[in-house]
């Protein structure tokens, strides 16, 4: 990594973020999911929302045309899943539990919120693909505050005092 380069990926880390893990079904029905901190909403009516993919992940069109995807916002307790869904080669849904709605996607449990998307488009953008889902089900959770990654780190939400 040139020096440029590794600025470049420092800067980025100063923008706080959520984290989620975006679960999916592989065309046999097997369920894949990774972590994911580029998501953002888009609209409100239509609702949508996009998360950004790299090109190289493994299960990468388990998310693309045609198919559903599911962005699990995980809650401050979720550090592990985090950790997890970001590990190569492991099985992420070992010891796991989770429902399924309409899709058949996995639902991860105790998260701050979960949306059930439509994959709607696919742009391009760099080494990674823009992914624009149509929210088709959401719920979230009162009482359950964000994981935040900052710096390369995972972190809480402090109260303003
Ligand atoms: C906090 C965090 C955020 C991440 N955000 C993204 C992201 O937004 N997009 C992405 O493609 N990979 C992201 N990753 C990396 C993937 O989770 C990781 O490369 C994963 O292994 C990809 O799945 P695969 O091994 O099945 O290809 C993130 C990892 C972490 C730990």
């Amino acid at each position: 990594m040139t020096e440029c380069q590794r600025a470049f990926r420092d800067a980025l880390g100063r923008f706080a973020s959520g984290v989620t893990v975006v679960t999916g079904l592989l065309p046999n029905e097997t369920p894949v999911g990774m972590t994911v901190s580029a998501f953002c909403s888009l609209s409100l009516s239509p609702p949508l929302v996009l998360i950004c993919l790299d090109k190289s992940t493994s299960a990468l069109e388990s998310y693309l045309d045609g198919r559903w995807f599911v962005v699990n916002i995980l809650g401050e307790a979720q550090e592990d899943l985090a950790s997890a869904f970001a590990e190569v080669d492991a099985d992420r849904f070992a010891g796991l539990t989770y429902e399924t709605w309409d899709s058949g996607c996995p639902i991860l449990c105790n998260c701050l919120a979960n949306l059930e998307c439509a994959t709607e488009a696919v742009y391009p953008g760099g080494d990674h693909l823009i992914v624009v889902g149509r929210v088709a089900r959401s719920r979230w959770a009162k009482d359950v505050r964000p994981l935040l990654h900052y710096g390369g780190a995972f972190a809480g939400l402090a109260d303003k005092t």
